[in-house]
């Protein structure tokens, strides 16, 4: 059985999207106003993220000798490039960079962004080329004792012990986990300072990883991506918890240049196919689509086998401004957008007193998008459709079944009529 579908060209579809949205050109032109053909159809839609970029992962490291380097992952479409520049000088940061031109570059000035005044030592060139600019900073590792319940309203996951700051974090090379085939790298890193030995045998990593192209990953959660967005991926593996029921969190603290915080959405859905047992995706949008966005799905796991069994809830606390000053500072983030930025921050916190928890194996991970442009919009997956094509062509069914005895028997019955 066929569903009804328009044809699945790219450009009906764009053009139908483009209508009443701001029109950066840089960007897959995704659907909001075609909720309706997106339930009916996933493979047209499914095309509508075919546009490819060419991506390129580079490792920019100061002078010969110096630990510190930037990760500058630079993805080229037909009009336009973004920019994604990680660094972990300071605490573990990304600077976001959409620009109208293929053509643009980044400029690193490292003796002013090493310097204590490094603004304008990050810049994308031409400067007017920029069309949208933002970044996300991660300060602190937080950890709560789940086992202390007295206040269940006031700490719903248990008295916080004092949090690692990761701007105190030291980090792995990241050229020797560069992988150009799967256009990722990882940030692997531990406190500087760790009296109680911790983290002796554990790590937190930060996994960025890029695409030429729209998908999903193999991994739950499974998220939809484009080529307009990464992938980051963070695993807390094997180090010791402060306590026998450890809850652990992230501060994450978004940069841009709006005055207010970025909006937070959640997305529903029937369907898990791609995440069991999880019907919804949040989002955080930096301003009126298309502009920057995070997405995840509200789930973390507490193994390395990513099932239904080692899911744990994530749950993410309202956005708040923040002042600079009481931040870590950011040097990629100071050099790029200077004084002119708004902070604002909100907790991620994994997991929940009962259930699954880190304390299984020592093993937390949980994963996010984040891009430029317009959002992946997850259509239904097709055995969602086929279900639902079963569910509605039942009765459709045995309506045609129906009416095909009706037409035999007047057949019959005029046959019957003629012999007469
Ligand atoms: C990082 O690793 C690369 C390749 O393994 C090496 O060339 C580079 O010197 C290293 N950087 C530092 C600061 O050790
Ligand atoms: C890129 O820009 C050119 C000239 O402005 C235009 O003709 C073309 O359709 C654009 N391509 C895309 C994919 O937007
Ligand atoms: C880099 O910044 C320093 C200090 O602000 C400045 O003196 C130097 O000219 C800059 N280098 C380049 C290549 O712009
Ligand atoms: C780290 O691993 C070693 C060897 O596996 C073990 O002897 C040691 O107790 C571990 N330390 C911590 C803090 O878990
Ligand atoms: C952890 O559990 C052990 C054994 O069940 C107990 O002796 C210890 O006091 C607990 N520690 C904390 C911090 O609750
Ligand atoms: C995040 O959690 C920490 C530790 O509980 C707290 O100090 C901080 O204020 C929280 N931040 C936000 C934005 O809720």
């Amino acid at each position: 059985m066929t569903l009804p579908c328009l044809p699945p060209t790219e450009s009906a579809a764009t053009c139908m999207c483009g209508c009443g949205e701001p029109h950066w050109g840089w960007g897959p032109h995704a659907p909001s106003s075609l909720l309706l053909l997106s339930l009916l159809c996933t493979a047209p839609l499914g095309l509508l993220g075919g546009e490819t970029r060419q991506v390129s992962l580079e490792v920019i490291s100061g002078w010969p000798g110096l630990p510190q380097s930037l990760l500058h992952i630079r993805a080229v479409g037909p009009n336009s490039t973004l920019h994604y520049v990680w660094s972990s000088l300071g605490p573990p940061a990304v600077v976001l960079v959409a620009t109208d031109t293929p053509h643009s570059v980044l400029n690193v000035n490292w003796s002013r962004l090493l310097s204590p005044k490094p603004d304008g030592g990050l810049r994308v060139l031409p400067e007017d080329s920029v069309q949208f600019s933002s970044a996300l900073i991660f300060t602190r590792l937080l950890e709560f004792d789940g086992t202390n319940m007295l206040d269940v309203a006031a700490e719903p996951l248990g008295k916080p012990y004092p949090p690692y700051s990761l701007a105190e974090f030291s980090w792995n090379n990241i050229t020797d986990s560069l992988d150009p085939a799967s256009l990722s790298a990882t940030f692997q890193g531990h406190p500087v300072n760790d009296p109680s030995g911790a983290f002796a045998n554990g790590s937190l990593a930060f996994k960025v990883q890029a695409f030429s192209s729209s998908g999903r990953p193999a991994q739950p959660p499974r998220l939809l991506h484009t080529a307009d967005a990464c992938q980051l991926e963070v695993a807390l593996v094997g180090a010791s918890p402060r306590g026998n029921h450890s809850l652990f969190g992230l501060e994450v603290v978004t940069v841009g240049q709006r005055p207010d915080c970025p909006s937070r959405r959640e997305q529903h859905s029937i369907d898990d196919e791609y995440a069991p047992a999880v019907f919804q995706v949040d989002q955080l949008l930096w301003g009126p689509l298309p502009s920057g966005f995070l997405q995840w799905r509200p789930v973390a796991f507490s193994q390395k086998q990513r099932s239904r069994e080692s899911a744990l809830p994530c749950q993410a606390s309202p956005l708040r401004p923040s002042l600079e000053y009481s931040l870590p500072q950011s040097p990629i983030v100071q050099a790029f957008f200077r004084s002119q930025s708004n902070f604002c921050s909100f907790n991620l916190t994994f997991g929940a007193p009962t259930g699954p928890g880190y304390w299984d194996q020592h093993y937390l991970s949980w994963s996010m998008l984040l891009g430029m442009g317009s959002l992946p919009v997850d259509a239904l997956s097709p055995l969602i459709l086929g279900i639902v094509a079963v569910a509605l062509g039942a009765p459709g069914l045995l309506l045609l079944g129906g009416g095909l005895v009706l037409l035999l028997r007047h057949k019959q019955h005029s046959e019957y009529q003629s012999i007469n």
